[in-house]
Parts: structure tokens; sequence; C-alpha cells
């Protein structure tokens, strides 16, 4: 009988909520990676570290003030316990920012370890001596790590070669080259009176592959100059092109495209933020 093919990604999480963490996973792509075998996606229970009947895992803060903290201990025995593969980063606010090249990183090493804080937080000792790093998925503040960390396995497991399938491609998605994606459209062509821009339905690959990177130069002028600042400005090509398609740089920087041109030409328009 010939052995599995290891997994291409694996993933441990360690929570006091590990029903949150596999319920999502069940349904969603790290559930249908899991059961094809390609990711695996490990959860323990911290509370297995407690040594108290009532399996505590908190205590009050040193110094007063709000809430409780998950203790040391607890999560201590629970790592050394399970053992989960390193790195084992601390999902925090105080963390380093998570972005797609921090997911392509993880994708990169195989495997990791994410620890999932709740209350107001853990003992900083954790921190300092128990993990690797510490991971922030953002400017906000969560009840608890779990969301945090699905969010990284996630955008992680996206990542990994056979996970989205044969028809889809990470490496065209927002962030991929540094840009945000194109526009998408699907049937009808025209609906409600708003019709896709003209150049999609030429059958012409050549010139919608320039459309398409017209349109995501645009739109993350417009949206992001922060990525296009990242990657040193637009190249003499990509003005351009962006020219072509009816955007003079200093009106796509702005957000808006010549009038009258840009749907002709399979400009693309430029939307409302909508954030509702
Ligand atoms: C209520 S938060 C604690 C926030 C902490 N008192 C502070 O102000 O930084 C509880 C846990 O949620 C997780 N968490 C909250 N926001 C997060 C974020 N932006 N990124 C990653 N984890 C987060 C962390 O594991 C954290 O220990």
């Amino acid at each position: 009988m010939s052995t599995p093919a290891p997994e291409r990604l694996r993933v441990d999480v360690l929570t006091i909520f590990p029903d949150l963490v596999e319920s999502y996973c069940a349904g969603s792509i790290l559930g249908r990676a899991r059961r094809a075998g390609i990711v695996a996606v490990n959860v323990w229970d911290l509370r297995a570290g407690a040594d108290d009947p009532r399996r505590s895992v908190d205590d009050t803060p040193f110094g007063g003030g709000a809430g409780m903290v998950l203790a040391p201990g607890p999560v201590f025995r629970a790592v050394e316990r399970f053992c989960p593969p390193r790195p084992l980063y601390l999902l925090s606010p105080a963390g380093r920012r998570f972005d797609q090249s921090v997911a392509a990183e993880l994708a990169e090493r195989g495997a990791f370890s994410l620890l999932c804080g709740r209350y107001e937080g853990v003992d900083q000792r954790v921190a300092d001596h128990l993990v690797d790093g510490e991971i922030s998925i953002g400017d906000f503040v969560l009840a608890g790590g779990e969301l945090a960390a699905l969010v990284v396995a996630e955008a992680t497991a996206r990542l990994v070669p056979g996970v989205l399938g044969n028809d889809a491609s990470p490496g065209e998605d927002s962030f991929a080259s540094g840009l945000l994606e194109y526009p998408q459209y699907t049937r009808p062509a025209v609906f409600r009176g708003h019709a896709v821009p003209e150049i999609l339905l030429s059958g012409d690959h050549g010139r919608i592959a320039a459309w398409r990177h017209a349109a995501a130069l645009a739109r993350t002028l417009d949206r992001r100059p922060d990525l296009i600042a990242a990657r040193n400005g637009l190249s003499e090509d990509e003005v351009r092109l962006l020219a072509a398609y009816g955007y003079p740089l200093g009106a796509a920087a702005a957000g808006a495209p010549d009038e009258g041109s840009p749907q002709d030409a399979g400009a693309p328009v430029p939307e409302e933020r909508d954030l509702s």
C-alpha cells in the first residue's frame, strides 16, 4: 500500500475555543484542502494546559485594571504538550502587520503555528519566552485571536498549489504583483443599462491583458497610491499604457479618467467605494 503524500502546508492553532476554529475550517477552503490532504490544520485546546479542576486559563492582571489575562502556565504547558511546529506566532495587535507578502513567506515555510489570545490579552512572558514572533491582522482590536488565526491560515493556504483548484490563480489576485486587481465582470454584458467595457467582449487576449494591466494601475493609483510608491512609481511603459486607455497620469492619480473616452476605449470606470 502506498503512503499518502505529506501535506504541503501544516498550520497548528492553539486556542481556548477550538470549536470556533474547527467550524469555520469545516465550511471553507481550509476544510476542502484538509480533506484533499493538501493542508493540515491541527487545532489544540489551550485548556489542556490547565492544572486545576476548573481548567482555568486566565487570571486578574497584576497592577489592577479591567478584565482577565491568559496566564503563562496553561499556555506554556499546552505548547510543551502538543509541540506544534515552529515558528509559533502569537496573534496580537502589537505584532508584525500581516499582508500578502507575509502570507507568501508562511506558505513557503510549509509549517507554522498560531497562538490565539483572549480577554485582555496574554501574559507578556508568553511573548517574550515562548513564541517566535507576533502577528497582527490590522489596527483594530478583536475579542480573540481565533478570527485572526483563520485570516492568516486561509490567506496562506490559498497560496499553496492545489488549494484553489486549476481554475483560479492567486498570482493574479490583488497584491500579488504589488497592485490591486483589475475590475472583474461576468454575464450579462449589459445589466440595468450598465455595459461591461467593450474590450472584454473582443476576444483579443493581448488587448484584454493590456487593458487589465492599465485598469489595475489606475485603480491602485486611485485607491492605494502607497502601493505605487512602494514599487517606485510607474514605469514609462505604464504611463504610456494609462494614457492609451484614457488615463493621463494626473487624472488617473485623481481617480478620474478622461471624459467621454474610457468606456469606448475599454478603460475602467472608477467606482464609488461602498463599505456598507
Ligand atoms: C481583546 S484582544 C486584547 C487586546 C489588548 N488588550 C490590546 O489592547 O492590545 C484579545 C486577543 O485578541 C487577539 N487580537 C485582537 N486584535 C487582534 C489583531 N488586530 N490582530 C491579531 N490578533 C488580535 C489577540 O490574540 C489578543 O490577545
